[in-house]
C-alpha cells in the first residue's frame, strides 16, 4: 500500500506541529519525529517528554527517530519505543551538518562503512518486536558510498529505507537526483521511500511512477494542503480560513507548551520561511514576520498577512 509521510524537521515538526497538522489537514499516513539524542539511560530525559509520550503521539502513525553511532544506545531507544507501543523506529543516517557528520553521526555514518555496518548488524541482532527503518542519503562525500551498504540493507532485518538522493556535502543545495534513486531500486530488496524536492503534485506524479512510498519535506511545510492535493481530496473551499486556523492553533499550543515564552516565535518564523511562498507576495510576508520579537507584534503581523494577502493555491 502506498504511503505518504512527513519528513522530520528539527525545530519545526515537533509534537505540537504534528498534532496541529493532523487536526487541520489530511493526507499524511506517517509522521517521522525529528531526531532524539542522548539516550544514555532507559529513563533519559528526552524519553520522558511529550515529544515521545504515547499520550500525545499516535504510536501507529508516528515513528520516533534517533541520531546515534552507538549500537547500545540505538537498542535502548528501540526497546523504549517498543515498550511505549510504537511499531517502528528510525535511524538517522542523513543529517549533513558538519558538527554531526564529523563525529560519525547522521550522514557521517555513510562515509565509514567499517564502523557503521557492524553497528547496524548489532542493532538488528538485538532488536525485535519493533520495525527498524533507516533514513539515509547517497553518501556523505560522494554518491557511491551507499553501494557499500546495499548488501547489509538486503541481508539485515530492516523494514524500510528512506533515501534522500543528495550527498551530505551538498547539504540542501542542488537538486535531489531521482535518476540516482531509480538506479538503486532493483538493487535493494527492502521497501524504499523517496524523499527530496517534492513541492507539487506534478513532481509527486513523476516520482510516483518509480516508487510507491514518498516522504514530503519542505513541500509540505510550504503548502500544508499538498498531501490532500496529491490524494485528490476535495479541498478547494475555505483554504485561507483553514490555514489561518492551523497557524493560530500551532502558535497558541506552542505558547502554552513554552509557558508563554516569546522564544517560540523563532520556531514560528522557521515555518513562515517556507509557508510565505503560498501567499501572493512572499517577500512582503517575510518582511512582516521576520522582524517581530514580541508576542503582540507577532499576532498583529500574522493577522495583517491574512487580511492583506491571498493564497496562490
Ligand atoms: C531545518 C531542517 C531540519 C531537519 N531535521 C531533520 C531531522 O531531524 N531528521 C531527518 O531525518 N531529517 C531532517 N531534515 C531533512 C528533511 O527531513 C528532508 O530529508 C530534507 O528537507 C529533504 O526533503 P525535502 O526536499 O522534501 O525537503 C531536516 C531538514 C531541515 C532543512
Amino acid at each position: 500500500m502506498e504511503t505518504l509521510s512527513l519528513a522530520p524537521f528539527q525545530g519545526i515538526t515537533d509534537v505540537v506541529y504534528r498534532n496541529a497538522f493532523k487536526k487541520h489537514f489530511r493526507g499524511i499516513d506517517k509522521f517521522y519525529t525529528p531526531f532524539f539524542t542522548g539516550i544514555q539511560k532507559d529513563n533519559s530525559k528526552s524519553l520522558r517528554g511529550e515529544e515521545i509520550s504515547p499520550e500525545f503521539n499516535d504510536v501507529n502513525t508516528v515513528v520516533p527517530q534517533i541520531l546515534s553511532n552507538k549500537a547500545d544506545e540505538i537498542i535502548r531507544f528501540a526497546n523504549q519505543c517498543k515498550s511505549m507501543g510504537y511499531g517502528e523506529f528510525n535511524l538517522n543516517m542523513g543529517c549533513p551538518f558538519p558538527r554531526v557528520a564529523n563525529k560519525t553521526r547522521g550522514c557521517g555514518l555513510m562515509a565509514d562503512p567499517e564502523r557503521t555496518i557492524p553497528m547496524l548488524t548489532e542493532v538488528c541482532e538485538h532488536v525485535d518486536g519493533i520495525r527498524f527503518s533507516i533514513k539515509c542519503r547517497l553518501g556523505y562525500y560522494n554518491d557511491e558510498e551507499i553501494y557499500a551498504f546495499i548488501e547489509v540493507f538486503n541481508s539485515l532485518n530492516v523494514s524500510e529505507i528512506i533515501i534522500h538522493p543528495r550527498i551530505g556535502k551538498q547539504m540542501y543545495n542542488g537538486e535531489a537526483s531521482l535518476e540516482k534513486f531509480i538506479k538503486l531500486i532493483p538493487l535493494i530488496n527492502k521497501p524504499l521511500v523517496y524523499n527530496g524536492d517534492v513541492f507539487d503534485v506534478e513532481k509527486y506524479k513523476t516520482v510516483r511512477k518509480s516508487v510507491e512510498n514518498i516522504s514530503l519535506g519542505r513541500g509540505l511545510l510550504t503548502n500544508p494542503f499538498l498531501a490532500e492535493e496529491i490524494k485528490g481530496i476535495d479541498n478547494q473551499k475555505n483554504k485561507k480560513t483553514r490555514l489561518h486556523g492551523f497557524v493560530v492553533d500551532l502558535y497558541v499550543e506552542r505558547l502554552r507548551h513554552a509557558g508563554g515564552s516569546p522564544k517560540i516565535i523563532g520556531s514560528m518564523k522557521e515555518l513562515w520561511k517556507y509557508m510565505m511562498n503560498i501567499f501572493d507576495d512572499p517577500q512582503n510576508v517575510w518582511r512582516k514576520v521576520k522582524k517581530v520579537n514580541h508576542i503582540d507584534e507577532y499576532e498583529t503581523a500574522v493577522e495583517t498577512v491574512f487580511n492583506e494577502q491571498n493564497l496562490i493555491l
